[in-house]
């Protein structure tokens, strides 16, 4: 990746975005981050130096031109979004506002702008209820939550796009994201946490009474529902990887990014043992209506084409790192030069 580049990364502030935002800044890339803070967290980056944040809104038109004038964007990275699927049913109208429509007005600003490449934060919750495992770029996309809906909505928009004004794009379908910084400079600090590792920690900690098992009667090996869980840093790596991709083959592609790997709600929990040396309290309860038993995604297509491969694939080490932020959840400090 050439230094001058200069990338803007929306939801920057965020557990995701933050990472990505630290893998560009040591890959020498210029990084504008733009988040509302809504959710994220001004420390996550204002500790690296040259990252420039812009705490505003995706959907501010006057901002986004600001920014547009103020920098030679090259691309933009877009992780800002609502990501709670739950609040998404109750709540929908919140969900399309924001992953949507101001979505679109930041591709209108680009377009205006003249950029025209774009890295977006899509989900395997865009496939809905899996026919075929592991999942493959190419299984139907039908979701079963406004949330998968409202970023479908946008791979969609983003193919209409690429046809009328020739905006490129690569989207990401991440599995389940975990782990932290493996040097615990940065991790995840979501407010609810609704993510399974991160609620495993706080039983382990002391900090929740216990976790609790939705369903342990589905048809796996231990009846507990198996997912993909799959390293932020790993993540973070294939945006770099996405960007090189939209410099040199000029066309749009959408990619899984997960693991490959199942591991079960009761893995994680013996994982969690293992690594912290506690006990983590659990209480069995009734299946989550919309759970489906397995989600594993292949990303042999981001392997073949982007040269991508998990680092950080075994889940002890995804835990290890989790847990070694967790215990302090100490953003890193700025370094004086
Ligand atoms: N965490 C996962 O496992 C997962 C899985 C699949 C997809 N995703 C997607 O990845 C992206 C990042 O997820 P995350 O877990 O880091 O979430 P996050 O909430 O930590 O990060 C999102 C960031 O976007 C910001 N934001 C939201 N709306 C904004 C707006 N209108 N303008 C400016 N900033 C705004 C928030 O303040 C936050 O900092 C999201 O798009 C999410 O849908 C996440």
């Amino acid at each position: 990746m050439s230094t001058e580049k200069t990338v803007l990364v929306t939801g920057g502030a965020g557990y995701i975005g933050s990472h990505a935002v630290l893998a560009l800044a040591r890959a020498g890339v210029k990084v504008v981050v733009l988040d509302n803070l809504v959710y994220g967290h001004r420390e996550a980056t204002e500790w690296l130096h040259g990252v420039e944040l812009y705490t505003g809104d995706i959907g501010n038109r006057e901002l986004l031109r600001r920014i547009f004038a103020e920098h030679p964007i090259d691309a933009v990275m877009h992780f800002a979004a609502y990501a709670y699927v739950g609040e998404s049913v109750t709540n929908p109208g919140k969900y399309y506002l924001n992953n949507v429509s101001a979505t679109l007005v930041l591709l209108d600003e680009m377009v205006a702008a003249g950029i025209l490449n774009f890295v977006f934060s899509s989900t395997c919750a865009t496939y809905g209820v899996p026919v075929k495992l592991p999942l493959t770029e190419d299984h139907s996309q039908i979701p079963i939550n406004p949330y998968g809906q409202t970023k479908l909505m946008v791979e969609k928009i983003l193919a209409d796009f690429d046809r009328a004004h020739g905006l490129k794009s690569v989207c990401f379908r991440y599995f389940n994201a975990a782990g932290a910084d493996p040097e615990g400079r940065i991790g995840e600090m979501h407010d609810p946490e609704t993510h399974l590792i991160p609620l495993v920690l706080d039983a382990a900690s002391g900090t929740r009474e216990f976790i609790s098992i939705f369903g342990t009667d589905y048809e796996t090996p231990d009846g507990t529902c198996i997912r993909d869980y799959i390293h932020v840093a790993d993540l973070a790596d294939a945006h770099l990887l996405g960007l090189s991709f939209l410099e040199s083959e000029k066309r749009s592609m959408s990619f899984n990014l997960g693991n490959e790997q199942g591991t079960s709600v009761r893995e994680i929990i013996d994982a969690a043992v293992r690594v912290t040396g506690k006990e983590v309290p659990v209480r069995e309860a009734d299946r989550r209506e919309g759970d489906p038993p397995i989600l594993v995604g292949s990303s042999a297509l981001a392997e073949r084409t982007l040269g991508w491969k998990p680092q950080f694939g075994d889940i002890e080490t995804i835990v290890r790192h989790a847990w070694r932020w967790h215990q302090s959840k100490a953003w890193a400090r700025p370094v004086s030069e």
